[in-house]
Parts: structure tokens; C-alpha cells; sequence
């Protein structure tokens, strides 16, 4: 079997470069470990910003998103007993769209289908080859157990942190940056009406507490955890009581309570690799970097990566050019470190960890008061979440 592109992972950013690379007439196949029903149900944040939901619409994949996304205005942040709006669209004329990742999955995986694209699903023994060379590979054992081999001319390795693409560089090139934060989120679906209008990050000296939403009829709430908490000790009583008190003051929203639907515990850690190619193997996504959930950006990294990959891809096909996929990674790794550091710092400045001195609790709620009081303050904040360019 013969592609121009091999693609490793039907998450969103194979899923989007298969759909990008189709407009242009470049052909490529996904190959993908696990089957459709579980790339499609694992949920995963919802935030996207203006330019992902544009780089979506332009690939095709806009319809339900318009129709079903909730266009979002701006966040609170809420501390000391008290919300604090940041208005983005006043700050930066931007809005953000809240549309679960898994959503986006299941609407990309059904235009690729529909196109007569080929998605490997419940594939096992894959491995990357050759990408040291002009005509590189992936094995793999389809659902049948039979045993492929794909030829292209390159391979992304959108297959996430735990993938095989990484892995497979040749010890020596890369170089890891890594943070892992002691704590985690427990975060429950649940089937009730909205808190808010808009999305709620509260910080208490007990903990962080996010408030966030699916739909007008379900809803995403995480709570701070201890990183080695398991899901059994929280009872649906105990979740609601302590998203309750996370959300007590002097203008305490309306938490109306439901049956929770979902619940599970994500650790929180930053990673990344340099450079995020070798060869002719290029990372995209989760592959490359990952960023604790504070700030809403793994998703939107992903779009990223995928957008100058794709045209480095077009570069080469239409123009016969190397230079932009060469300089793949220098290109992206600048937005990559910028979207490690919101997140990293949205994820210091909300949480509470042990052991913190008592100077320092001060400072981050002097932090606070900083950034949802000064104009500049709110203006930095209101860039980045709705996302910095991506080219
Ligand atoms: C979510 O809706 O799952 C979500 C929203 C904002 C975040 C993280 C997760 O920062």
C-alpha cells in the first residue's frame, strides 16, 4: 500500500491534517490503535479559540460546530468569595467557541470517511521505518490481523504522548523539557443547567474549582485533587458539596445539582520535545508537547502544529520546496513554548499546593487582583486565551 502521507492517530491533529491535505490533493491514510467508538468518546477539554474554529470551518468541519458551540464572550475568574469578568471580545475582539474535542473527532472522522479517506481503526503492532530516507514506512497488523505495509514519503506522528512515533527517534536527537505539578483534576459530566453563562476558574486557598459546560443541558465541572486520589473516594455528594463550597462568597452563583454522568482524574503535567521532527517523521500534537488543562490549549496547540505542517506538505507537493517542512519545527516550537508558559502560568496562578509559605499565597493573590483589575493585566490574559497567531 502506497501514500503520499502516513499518518499515526485518528486523534485531532492526524484526523485535521488528513482533511487539509485532501484540499489540496494530497493523499494520505490514518492508522489508529484503537477502534472508532473510543476515539470518539474520549472527552477531553472544549475550548477552542477564533483562529481553530476557523481553520475547522475552512476544512470542512464547521456545520454542527456553528450549530451546536457554545460562542463564548469571555471567563471569570473568581477569588476571595468574588467573580471577575474578562471580557474578550471589549479586549481583544475575539471570542472563544466551547465545543467538546471529542465532538470535533467524531465530526472530522465522519467528513474523512465520507471523502473515501482510509482510517486504519483497531490496528496493533504499529511501528515507524525508514524515515531516514526518501521512502519511509508504518507497519502495522490491520483489524484482521493482517499484516500492512504502508510506503509514503512522510509520516506524521499525531499518535499522542503515548504513541510510537516519539519513541521510534533514534536515541540523541531529542532533547525533553517536563514539569509534573502535584496535583490533579477530578472532572465529572453531569446532567444539569448551566452555573453560568460563561466559563468560571476559581481559586480558593481549599483548592481550584472549574466551571465549565458542554451543552445548555449538560455540563463539565472539575475540582483540584491530590495527584495519588482515587476515583472511589469521591461519592457524587462529596463532589457536589465541594464544588459548592469552592464556589462560596459574596456573589455566589446558583450550582444546580444533577446526575453525574462521568468521572474521572487527569494528571497535570507540561512536556515538550525538541526538535518535533526527524527525517522524514514529523510530530504534531500530544505526540510533541503536552500542557496541564488550566489554560484550554492542548487542542488548540494540535490545529497549530497541523496548519504549518499541512502547508509545509503543499510547499513540497505544489512547489517542489523543502524549506517550510525543514524549518517545521523551529516555526512551531516558538508558539509551542509560548502556550507552555500561559499554561504553566494560568495553572500556578489558580491552584493551591501544599506546603506553599505564606508570602507566597500573597503574591498569587496579589497576582490576581493584577490581572482581572489592569487593563494591560486583562489584555495579556484576553490574547492569550483566545490564542496567539498561529503562523
Ligand atoms: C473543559 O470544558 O473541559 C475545559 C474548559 C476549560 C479548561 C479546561 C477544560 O481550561
Amino acid at each position: 500500500m502506497h501514500t503520499q502521507v502516513g499518518i499515526v492517530g485518528a486523534g485531532p491533529a492526524g484526523l485535521l491534517l488528513s482533511l487539509m491535505l485532501e484540499q489540496q490533493g494530497i493523499s494520505s491514510v490514518i492508522v489508529e490503535d484503537r477502534s472508532r467508538e473510543y476515539c470518539e468518546g474520549r472527552v477531553r477539554a472544549g475550548v477552542l479559540e477564533d483562529g481553530a474554529v476557523e481553520v475547522l470551518t475552512a476544512a470542512g468541519v464547521g456545520e454542527r460546530m456553528h450549530r451546536e458551540g457554545l460562542v463564548h464572550n469571555g471567563i471569570y475568574l473568581r477569588f476571595g468569595g468574588k467573580s471577575h469578568h474578562i471580557d474578550f471580545p471589549e479586549l481583544t475582539g475575539k471570542h472563544i467557541m466551547v465545543y467538546g474535542q471529542h465532538e470535533c473527532v467524531k465530526d472530522m472522522i465522519a467528513a474523512r470517511l465520507a471523502q473515501g479517506g482510509a482510517i486504519y481503526f483497531d490496528s496493533s503492532e504499529t511501528s515507524v521505518h525508514k524515515f531516514d530516507t526518501d521512502k519511509p514506512e508504518i507497519r502495522f497488523r490491520d483489524a484482521a490481523g493482517n499484516a500492512q505495509v504502508l510506503t509514503c514519503d512522510f509520516i506524521a506522528g499525531c499518535d499522542g504522548f503515548h504513541g510510537v512515533s516519539r519513541p521510534s527517534i533514534p536515541a540523541g536527537v531529542l532533547s525533553f523539557y517536563d514539569r509534573i505539578y502535584p496535583c490533579a483534576w477530578l472532572g465529572i459530566l453531569t446532567d444539569a443547567p448551566q452555573v453560568c453563562e460563561e466559563l468560571i476558574y476559581v481559586h480558593t486557598p481549599s483548592g481550584f474549582a472549574l466551571f465549565s459546560q458542554r451543552s445548555e443541558t449538560v455540563q463539565r465541572y472539575y475540582l483540584q485533587c491530590a495527584t495519588d486520589d482515587d476515583i472511589s473516594n469521591w461519592s457524587d455528594d462529596r463532589i457536589w458539596s465541594e464544588l459548592q463550597k469552592r464556589l462560596e462568597g459574596e456573589d455566589k452563583p446558583n450550582l444546580v445539582e444533577g446526575p453525574i454522568t462521568q468521572k474521572s482524574i487527569t494528571p497535570m503535567r507540561s512536556f515538550v520535545t525538541e526538535p518535533m521532527q526527524c527525517g522524514r517523521l514529523f510530530l504534531a500534537g500530544d505526540s510533541a508537547h503536552i500542557v496541564p488543562p488550566t489554560g484550554a490549549k492542548g487542542m488548540n496547540l494540535a490545529v497549530g502544529d497541523v496548519v504549518l505542517l499541512a502547508r509545509g506538505l503543499e510547499a513540497y507537493y505544489k512547489k517542489n520546496s523543502m524549506s517550510l517542512l525543514d524549518n517545521y519545527s523551529a516555526t512551531a516550537i516558538r508558539r509551542v513554548w509560548k502556550y507552555e508558559r500561559f499554561s504553566w502560568w494560568m495553572t500556578t496562578l489558580l491552584h493551591t499546593f501544599d506546603g506553599t509559605i505564606p508570602f507566597d499565597a500573597k503574591v498569587q493573590l496579589g497576582e490576581l487582583d493584577y490581572y482581572t483589575s489592569s487593563r494591560a493585566g486583562m489584555e495579556s490574559l484576553a490574547e492569550q486565551y483566545v490564542g496567539l497567531p498561529m503562523l
